[in-house]
């Protein structure tokens, strides 16, 4: 008897691990960033607030864990912090995909698609992709805070006969009382700037590019207006894209018809430096004292379809606050997750300090926590924090002095092997300055998706890694000489499902 309760007791435990594992608690399922229940996820798409909801829509495959059948899925939360699935959005038609796009609020129904007094049309603007063959601008429409959607009847409504043209991104310009598009041409890298009295008609106003990192094709811009950090009142213009597979952004000035980049140079100012980060946008329509707020998408084409999840695959962010700041003459955009996940936070499970040689383990464990930590980077070292340890498996984050440099590498974390390119993208490094000698990072780490943001937020790293439930060791490390850690806290951090 009692070895039929064992046998019994471990098979239920294989199958946890296995594909039928609780909803939601399936190995590599993140707990507190956003996936899809089911199926294949890319890009955010048309963020918005809307009546008190953040409305996050997403680049979705209704019938698979792949790409294909791009269609918007759709979820909303009233704190960016706990979503709630909603039912597929707008579906693909015949041969016409959802692809990525931007939704606004219609407040003065400019559009006319309001046609009893009260009703306050929510509308959706999008590129219609017919597959080897056209992309055009496409709209859709929500009497009913975005429940059910309706295509207008007279779509597209722009359309420049051209094969790549997409992603618009669309936004009330309150200066001059109009909607300004920003959508692109991915192999020119260019962003191509229109506006609309009315959603319907547009007219073209302006271009940008090719600039900076003209590696990969353009995609996915976005445009938005950002306070200057520690100065009430005075704010910058960023405009921000996804040159394939990472991503770019641009500080200056938007004067309702085009964009001016005021980083000169040829350095390429990066959202994120990390493998993983992708297509991020804004959300449109907040509060006026809300500070800009971005989603992006954690993976990358290289390998997304290939990361060995099931039965969801793809992520998002967390969400970011932004503000700009000039920091040795550049301009540089800060970002920090939203304050609000700090509801998520438990008790600390380690907080003190550490001074440091070769590597230190800690007594806690764990894959789903929250970490500060601060330290003093003595000259000719390399210090930093291991996790995902078991054995000879690790993932590092560390700072390295002699070089001023920030890094993650994944090298020796987790699975590896689902796809080649996985491997070849396994360490990621970028420019760091301490700040009066020292090293601040606020990692965030969920099963299978790490944050790194350093000092104010001014570098921000996003990777993900596979290891399996028992690669949960962490440590702190110093390599070359000692190093004192003047502030570690580790807080587990609950799951939203
Ligand atoms: C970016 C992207 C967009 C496109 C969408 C299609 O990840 O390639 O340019 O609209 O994904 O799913």
């Amino acid at each position: 008897m009692r070895l039929y309760i064992l046998l019994f007791a471990v098979l239920i435990l294989q199958k946890a691990n296995a594909q039928n594992a609780p909803f939601y608690q399936e190995t590599f399922r993140p707990q507190f960033h956003f996936t899809p229940p089911i199926h294949w996820m890319n890009d955010p798409n048309g963020l918005v607030y809307h009546k008190g909801e953040y409305h996050l829509f997403y680049q979705f495959n209704p019938f698979g864990n792949r790409w294909g059948h791009m269609s918007w899925g759709h979820a909303v939360s009233k704190d960016l912090v706990y979503w709630q699935h909603l039912p597929l959005a707008i579906p693909e038609e015949k041969d016409t995909m959802i692809f990525s796009g931007s939704c606004v609020v219609d407040a003065q129904n400019t559009t006319g698609f309001a046609t009893k007094p009260g009703e306050v049309p929510m509308v959706a603007i999008y590129t219609g992709h017919i597959e080897g063959k056209s992309q055009s601008q496409h709209i859709a429409y929500s009497l009913d805070d975005g429940r059910t959607w309706t295509k207008y009847n007279a779509n597209p409504v722009l359309d420049l006969g051209k094969k790549d043209f997409r992603d618009p991104s669309v936004f009330w310009y309150a200066p001059q009382k109009k909607w300004v598009m920003s959508v692109v041409w991915p192999f020119e890298r260019q962003v191509k700037f229109y506006s609309s009295p009315n959603l319907k008609d547009w007219q073209l106003t302006g271009s940008f590019g090719p600039a900076g990192d003209t590696s990969g094709i353009w995609e996915c811009p976005t445009l938005f207006e950002v306070p200057v950090k520690d100065q009430p009142g005075k704010s910058k213009w960023v405009l921000m894209l996804s040159p394939a597979p990472y991503m770019q952004y641009f500080v200056g000035e938007f004067d309702g018809t085009a964009f001016r980049n005021d980083n000169t140079g040829t350095k390429v100012y990066r959202p994120d430096y990390g493998p993983d980060y992708y297509a991020a946008i804004v959300f449109n329509n907040l509060p006026a004292a809300h500070k800009p707020v971005s989603i992006g998408w954690v993976n990358n084409w290289n390998y997304a379809n290939d990361i060995p999840t099931t039965p969801w695959k793809s992520a998002m962010s967390l969400p970011r606050e932004l503000t700009v700041k000039k920091m040795n003459n550049e301009w540089t955009m800060l970002q920090e997750p939203v304050d609000r996940i700090e509801s998520l936070l438990a008790k600390p499970v380690y907080s003190g300090k550490a001074v440091v040689t070769g590597t230190k383990p800690l007594s806690y464990s764990g894959q789903q926590w929250d970490m500060e930590c601060e330290f003093t980077v003595a000259s000719l070292t390399k210090a930093g924090v291991k996790f995902a340890m078991a054995k000879d498996k690790y993932a590092e984050i560390g700072y390295d002095a002699a070089r001023k440099i920030l890094y993650i590498d994944r090298t020796k974390a987790g699975e590896q092997d689902f796809n080649p390119a996985f491997a070849k993208q396994n360490r990621y490094e970028t420019a760091l300055n301490p700040i009066n000698g020292k090293i601040r990072l606020h990692i965030l780490y969920d099963n299978s998706i790490v944050e790194v943001y350093a000092n104010e937020g001014e570098t921000v790293m996003t990777a993900q890694l596979f290891p399996h439930w028992n690669e949960s060791g962490i440590a702190l490390f110093s390599d070359g000489s000692t190093t004192s850690f003047n502030k570690i806290i580790i807080r587990p951090m609950r799951s939203i499902w």
